[in-house]
């Protein structure tokens, strides 16, 4: 989501509006959740092996779409805000809602692939790095900083512990490894609604931000860059791409805060979390 958005509306928005207050959820409510984070991230574990040179964004939109509407859930992302598509392609120097298009994927791009899903109500997004043919050292290298800020600050998360604690871990790791955070775009509350509070910055202080609370759920969705921060959005009124044309990558989850930690509602049924995907 945007940082700096407060407000929207959306389907739900008769029933469940955003009032700032961060829920806590119930068990069954984690039921939810799980059935909508593993068909979420079955749906990109379908998509694997179709990231191949030569295929089309459109065409892995199309995938996604089918699948999700054969498992009797909805595309979150298909008419939210105007948006007219059930995932976010992000390549190469794309930080986040690239928009599938006709274009074929060439040898050595890396895409991020965002999906989010509703079953019975709850929402599951989550996003995974895909690279395409052989990709070089600096790309794979960026995947990998990506995907271990994201783990890092998922390991923080525990009752008692702070959002602040989140991003700490996140900005100390990826930038002791000289890349830098995107600051436009954080990590949100997500349950029956696709973006509520809390938001989860990427950056920050330790002890800082909101306490995290048995049955709280929020994505983590770490946008790192091999150069500067600074992104803008394309006129499409979609398409975030850093300002220097440098790589970027992110990977996200969605979870929900346990009496004693976290659990993760997105991760791989497969085991295909992170590449290379083997
Ligand atoms: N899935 C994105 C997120 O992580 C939101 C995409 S909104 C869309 O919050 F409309 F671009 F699909
Ligand atoms: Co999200
Ligand atoms: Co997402």
């Amino acid at each position: 989501m945007n940082q700096t958005d407060t407000q929207y509306s959306d389907a739900n928005a008769d029933v469940i509006s955003r009032d700032g207050s961060i829920k806590l959820h119930s068990a069954t409510d984690f039921d939810g959740m799980r059935k909508a984070g593993k068909l979420a991230a079955q749906c990109l574990d379908l998509l694997v092996p179709m990231v191949q040179v030569g295929v089309t964004t459109e065409a892995l939109d199309n995938t996604a779409r089918e699948f999700i509407l054969d498992n009797g859930a909805l595309p979150a992302c298909l008419g939210y805000r105007g948006y007219k598509h059930t995932i976010c392609t992000s390549v190469n120097h794309v930080v986040c809602h690239g928009i599938p298009a006709s274009k074929p994927l060439k040898n050595g791009d890396i895409v991020n692939i965002d999906v989010t899903v509703i079953v019975d109500g709850w929402h599951g997004d989550t996003s995974r790095m895909y690279p395409v043919g052989k990709i070089n050292r600096k790309a794979e290298r960026l995947i990998n900083i990506t995907y271990d800020s994201l783990m890092l600050g998922i390991a923080q998360i525990k009752p008692g512990n702070t959002t602040g604690d989140i991003g700490a871990a996140i900005q100390e790791f990826a930038q002791g490894e000289r890349c830098s955070i995107v600051q436009d775009f954080c990590g949100h509350g997500l349950g029956r609604l696709f973006h509520d509070a809390p938001n989860i910055l990427h950056f920050g202080t330790k002890g800082q931000g909101e306490v995290l609370r048995e049955g709280m759920f929020f994505t983590v969705e770490p946008m790192i860059n091999l150069g500067r921060p600074d992104c803008k959005v394309l006129s499409d009124g979609w398409t975030a791409v850093t300002r220097d044309k440098k790589l970027t990558a992110q990977f996200e989850h969605s979870l929900g805060v346990t009496a004693t930690g976290v659990e993760i509602f997105t991760k791989s049924p497969a085991g295909l979390d992170k590449p290379p995907y083997l």
